[in-house]
Order: C-alpha cells, then sequence, then structure tokens
C-alpha cells in the first residue's frame, strides 16, 4: 500500500471511488433516487477536477488501485474561521480494506500536512449514525462541538450530522 497527494489526473479515480464508497456506507440509508442525485451532485468527476484545484486530496493505492482518500481544505462552516481554520472534509476506505489501519494512516497523512498542522482548529462533520466513524475521530481528539442539519437532494428526509472540532495548540513561531 502507498500513499500520494492526488493530482488533477485523478479526478476521474478519485470520482469513482468517493461514489462506491458513498454508496457502500449510506447507500441503504437512503432511498434509490436520493442517493443517485447526491452521486451526480457531489460527486462527479467534473466535481472533484474543480475540487482539486482548492482542496488536497491524499490517496491510498494497493497495485495501482486506489482504495482510499482524504480531502482536508479551508473551511467555510458558519462558526469557523474562514480565514485560518481547516475542515477535513471526506475520509473514505473501501469496505474490504476498512479496519486495517488504512483510515488511521489517511487521517495521519492529513494532519501532518503543514496547512492543517498551523490551523487553530479543524472541522468535519459525521452524520450521528454514524458512531464507528465518530469513535475514530474521538480517538484524534474531535470533540462533538454542534450539530447541522443533513437534507437529501428530493428534500424528502432530513438527518442531523454532529460537528466535531480538534482545538489544537500551535507553537510560536521562532524569529
Ligand atoms: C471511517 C473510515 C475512513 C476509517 O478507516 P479504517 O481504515 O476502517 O480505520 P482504521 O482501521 O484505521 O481504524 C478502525 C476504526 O475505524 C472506525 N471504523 C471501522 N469501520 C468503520 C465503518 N464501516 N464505518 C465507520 N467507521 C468505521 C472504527 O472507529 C474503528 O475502530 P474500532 O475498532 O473502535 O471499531 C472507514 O471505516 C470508512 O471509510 N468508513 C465508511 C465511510 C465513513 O464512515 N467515512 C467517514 C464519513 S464522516
Amino acid at each position: 500500500m502507498s500513499l500520494r497527494q492526488a493530482v488533477q489526473d485523478d479526478a476521474r479515480g478519485l470520482a469513482e471511488l468517493a461514489q462506491k464508497t458513498y454508496a457502500d456506507a449510506f447507500g441503504a440509508s437512503l432511498r434509490v433516487d436520493d442517493l443517485r442525485a447526491h452521486l451526480e451532485k457531489n460527486l462527479s468527476a467534473e466535481n472533484f477536477a474543480r475540487m482539486l484545484e482548492v482542496d488536497t486530496f491524499f490517496v491510498a493505492e494497493q497495485d495501482g488501485r486506489m482504495i482510499g482518500y482524504v480531502q482536508f481544505g479551508k473551511c467555510n462552516f458558519e462558526r469557523a474561521n474562514a480565514a485560518t481554520d481547516y475542515e477535513l472534509r471526506r475520509l473514505y476506505v473501501l469496505r474490504e480494506f476498512q479496519n486495517q489501519n488504512l483510515g488511521a494512516q489517511l487521517m495521519d497523512a492529513a494532519l501532518n500536512h503543514p496547512c492543517m498542522k498551523a490551523a487553530p482548529r479543524i472541522f468535519l462533520d459525521v452524520w450521528e449514525q454514524n458512531h464507528g466513524a465518530q469513535r475514530f475521530y474521538r480517538r484524534y481528539g474531535f470533540e462533538v462541538v454542534g450539530e447541522r442539519k443533513f437534507e437529501v437532494e428530493s428534500g424528502a428526509e432530513t438527518s442531523v450530522d454532529l460537528v466535531m472540532c480538534l482545538t489544537q495548540t500551535l507553537s510560536p513561531t521562532v524569529g
């Protein structure tokens, strides 16, 4: 398994991985139409091409196949400082590779990136029913600081996402 930072040419591969991992993780809790609309609206290759221009991605690969990814960038949550705070936007591992420490390696790569290290706060949101991911994030020091409404594309249903935050103590700049 190897980790590397993604580049523009990865947009299509990332979209395929993102759609598969999202559908595997949350497909059973969404109506088929809502799932399809979510994938088309948020996780298309065109979207990833746009996101790759502003966000940073690390991908995990095995034998040339993408098996997990993490995405992070500036945080635009209402409670965040858009100038300094960062958001861990997505962290996904293919089902057959979960629980083998890959998520932890992707998380470590993200948290060790200079922009993330320099951020006073790192935010993320996570579905309130996703207890495994919440446990995973708590181990890194993320704490629940609020809630956000998640509305499916049709508007037929809403659910609650928890907002979690990691507050970092930054070392003073020398000089
Ligand atoms: C969350 C996730 C990225 C962690 O990656 P991983 O490689 O499985 O994690 P690691 O092996 O490093 O660590 C294991 C921990 O991950 C979490 N985890 C494992 N499988 C999970 C799953 N299917 N869903 C959510 N969290 C899971 C648990 O906290 C687990 O620790 P535990 O032993 O206390 O249960 C990965 O499981 C995943 O892609 N899950 C589905 C998508 C998801 O929930 N993404 C987060 C959206 S906010």
